[in-house]
């Protein structure tokens, strides 16, 4: 089954930090993030969503990062591998099926910001009024091919880097590219709060307001801390299969984590200033990024200077996302069906990029076909990040938790004896009791209430 042979590495911590941090710094933190906090009421719901990384993210983290670093291969085959002659490796197939549909609409959304990095670089966003710009982006998402080129290219960037594998692939890019979209976000936030008038979108970002709370406020910031931190999947299950014995996977996990969270703060402190300081209503939603920022753009001094570093800001957070979606179907082809890294990564690309089609047009051409209700971009996104991300992630714990042996998991977390870790029976804990039950109720909440975002 899997390929004989010394299987690729991480090189360094940095290296491991950046991928993994950039796999769960994307279109979540910077698109998702934001406008979600302003339709929940800004503060309270940061406050909420930095408890649900702290008790559930973190926690749960941990755990992918034991399946796959001692299972060492894909998701599915860590799962066999742990737990051989059990059906347990259906969590494997179910994250190969969720990397597949999540990659497939994700990839749609990051086509749209190398049409708006070009739109930048070219007619720019000056002298457009909302409607325009709102005229503009409508006509863009219905244009029959243009959205599609844009995913396919987008779709080739993640191959290229897949292809050259973890070491000179993944590792090496990520090592690249976080530092500049960190560089990136800085630059952006010291414009944006020396915008006259910053100061009333910094109170709505942290001062809590509890009124807005309500039990759903809970679930969506626990749906979101999933999504965010790359969870439920085996993306981190995968990544966490190339770390070294020594590598320190609870710190690993702490760093991830804050990292990811502070990134999508600073994204809060680049959009909600400027979008008071002009008045603007931040509960736009969605086309937050696509519309509110532009309109902005186009009255700012250098606006589009500063359009074309945002929407590469936007751009660069979801390759290094696409790009450790795809790792997981690419490895479970060329591990389990024993074909080269080349040929898996160009099987992988094109059929999800199949699927993609249909989740770009159904903003276009196939914009009334309708199944469920829903539009195919719409079942894909409920499908992935409302069915297959919570119900893997409750799976995940509860092999952590209840399948695997405390020993063993010990063994796993404190690198044979090597590490002190006096967290561990609050880990266990959590893993066993409290990580289920919540995402348990996440997970049926969001199955029959719909859409939690
Ligand atoms: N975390 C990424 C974001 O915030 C998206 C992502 C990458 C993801 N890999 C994932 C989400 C695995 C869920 C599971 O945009």
């Amino acid at each position: 089954m899997s390929l004989p042979g010394k299987r690729d590495s991480f090189g360094s911590k940095f290296g491991i930090i950046a991928a993994a941090a950039g796999s769960a710094v994307g279109l979540g933190n910077i698109w998702k993030f934001p406008y979600i906090t302003g339709q929940n009421g800004g503060g309270a719901f940061l406050l909420i969503y930095l408890l649900c990384v702290l008790l559930l993210g973190v926690p749960v983290m941990i755990s992918e990062f034991t399946i796959g670093r001692s299972g060492k291969r894909n998701v599915f085959g860590s799962f066999k591998s742990l737990a051989p002659d059990s059906p347990w490796y259906f969590v494997g197939i179910m994250g190969v099926v969720a990397a597949f549909v999540i990659l497939s609409f994700y990839s749609a959304v990051a086509g749209w910001t190398l049409e708006y990095i070009v739109k930048s670089l070219t007619i720019g966003f000056g002298n457009q009024s909302t409607g325009e710009l709102s005229k503009a982006f409508s006509s863009f998402l219905a244009h029959p091919l243009r959205p599609v080129i844009w995913q396919l290219l987008f779709m080739l960037l993640t191959a290229l880097i897949v292809v050259g594998g973890i070491k000179n692939g993944i590792e090496r890019y990520n090592k690249f590219l976080m530092p500049i979209l960190v560089f990136f976000l800085l630059l952006l936030c010291v414009r944006s709060v020396t915008l006259p008038g910053s100061e009333k979108g910094l109170s709505f970002l942290f001062k809590p307001d509890f009124s807005r709370v309500n039990i759903k406020t809970i679930l969506f910031a626990m749906g979101q801390a999933f999504f965010s931190l790359s969870l439920g999947m085996g993306a981190l299950i995968t990544y966490a299969s190339y770390f070294r014995k020594t590598d320190n996977l609870g710190r690993t996990a702490m760093t991830v984590s804050l990292a990811d969270t502070m990134i999508a703060i600073l994204a809060g402190v680049v959009i909600f200033p400027a979008v008071f300081s002009f008045n603007i209503e931040p509960t736009a939603g969605p086309s937050l990024v696509f519309i509110t920022l532009p309109e902005i753009f186009s009255h700012l001094p250098l606006g589009n200077l500063f359009g074309l570093v945002f929407f590469i800001l936007l751009a660069v957070a979801a390759l290094t996302s696409t790009v450790s979606v795809l790792e997981v179907v690419v490895a479970y082809f060329s591990e389990e069906l024993g074909i080269s890294r080349k040929k898996a990564t160009v099987l992988a690309s094109v059929s999800i990029s199949i699927l993609g089609i249909f989740a770009s047009l159904s903003f276009g051409p196939l914009s009334s076909f309708k199944l469920f209700g829903k539009s195919i971009f719409d079942l894909l996104d409920f499908i992935a990040s409302n069915i297959l991300l919570p119900g893997g992630g409750l799976l995940i714990v509860i092999f952590v938790g209840w399948y695997l042996n405390g020993k063993f998991v010990l063994n796993e977390v404190s690198n044979s004896g090597e590490l002190k870790v006096k967290y561990f029976p609050v880990y266990l804990f959590i893993v066993r009791f409290i990580a289920p039950v919540a995402i348990a109720a996440i997970f049926i909440y969001s199955v029959f209430y719909g859409s939690l975002g």
